[in-house]
This record gives structure tokens, sequence and C-alpha cells, in this order.
């Protein structure tokens, strides 16, 4: 792809999302994951890693809509505004912490139906220490759905394509009974960012329950 397309597609999503009153471009992204695969349902309790500015929240809450009984709990390291849905609630905090997955579980009353994580790490330019951060927060939100996501329930996440990629694949392969990968028209081309859609997670059974 030429350099000259790879900018107008950024700027056409970019303009899109202004002229829709989307926060960020990467709306377009969910909106086109979910429209393929049909994961998130009105009735359910969703939770999105990894969510400022808010955009895949606000394609959350319209999914919800004025009749759903569902509900997007967002966790960002940093503050999202607020959604005008009654659905939707902010948590700040590193979700990869013990003491947030906690406020999590509470806030959604037991296990998610589909946890999105568009989370990326903060990357420094070299590509040894960039791949490993991505690897590591990848892994991360793989952990969590051990404390989060219902049984049968599904992911869908960012991943980059690099060196740990492969076995990120198999890790999910070992939870989930059904892992995809592609990328939606509104991911930039040269990127190398890749959204993973696992469905019909294994959970562990919980011991005395
Ligand atoms: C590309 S942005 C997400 C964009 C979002 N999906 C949207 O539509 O607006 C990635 C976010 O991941 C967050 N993030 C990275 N690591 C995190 C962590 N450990 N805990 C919480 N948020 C994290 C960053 O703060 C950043 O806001």
């Amino acid at each position: 792809m030429s350099r000259w397309k790879a900018k107008h597609d950024k700027e056409h999503y970019y303009k899109l999302a202004k002229k829709e009153n989307y926060r960020s471009r990467a709306s377009f992204k969910l909106k086109q994951l979910n429209k393929k695969y049909k994961i998130i349902k009105p009735d359910h309790k969703v939770v999105d890693l990894g969510a400022a500015p808010g955009g895949w929240s606000q394609v959350v809450t319209e999914i919800i809509g004025e009749e759903g009984c569902g509900q997007v709990v967002s966790v960002d390291l940093e503050y999202i505004k607020p959604i005008d849905h009654e659905a939707f609630l902010a948590i700040k905090g590193d979700f990869t912490t013990q003491e947030v997955q906690n406020t999590i579980v509470e806030a959604i009353d037991g296990r998610a139906d589909v946890v999105l994580s568009d989370a990326s790490p903060k990357l420094c330019g070299i590509k040894d220490i960039d791949n490993f951060r991505t690897y590591d927060l990848a892994s991360s939100v793989l952990d969590i759905t051990d404390n989060i996501l219902k049984n049968d329930g599904d992911l869908i996440m960012k991943a980059f394509q690099g060196e740990a990629y492969q076995k990120l694949i198999s890790d999910l392969k070992k939870k989930f009974r059904n892992v995809k990968t592609t990328k939606p028209n509104s991911s930039r081309k040269r990127s190398s960012e890749m959204y993973i859609i696992a469905r019909g997670f294994k959970a562990k059974k919980i011991k005395n329950s």
C-alpha cells in the first residue's frame, strides 16, 4: 500500500470519527469486528480493558441501546470521560493488578460475557523491549480472563505481530475453543496490529463451588 493511501485511510477514519461523534478512530475497528462476528449483544456484561478515551465503550453502549440490560465496565490508567448511558461505568487503574480486577468483578456483579482489550503499552522504539512489553501486556489480558470472564464467554483483543505473536495464539488456543485473527479495514495496513477473536472460554472449575 502506498504512503498516500495509508495517510488517506487514516484521515478518512479520523474525519468520520469527528463527524459521527466518536472519541477515537478505534471505534470503527470494533464496529467492523462486531458486524462480522456478532459477539456483543444488548444484554451482555462487557469489560473494556485499556478503554480510554472511550471509543470502543461508546460502540458497546450503542449496541446495548435504550432497551438492553447489558453493562460496560471500562478500565484504563487514564481518566475516561463519562459516557451518557446508564450501562457505562469507568474504573481508573491498572487492570493487571488484583485490586482492579476485584473492583471489576464487583462492578459487574459476577463475570463478563465478553472481554475486550485494545490495550497498548507505552512503546520506546527499541524493538526487543517493545516486543517484550506488548507480549507481556497481552499475556496479562489472558491471565485476567481467568478472573473475570464467564465460562463460554468471548474475548476480542489487540495483539501485535512480532516474535511472541504465535506463542500468544497458542496460549489462547489452550483457553478458548475457537481462535481467529483478523484485521479490520479501519486498522492501518502498515501497522503490525491484529485483532484476535477468541470464542468459547474454557473457565477453570473453582474448587468448593
Ligand atoms: C489504543 S488505546 C485504547 C483506545 C480505545 N479502545 C478507544 O476506542 O478509545 C490503549 C489504552 O490502553 C491503556 N492501557 C495500557 N496498559 C494498561 C493497563 N495495564 N491498565 C489499564 N490501561 C492500560 C492505555 O492507557 C491506553 O489508553
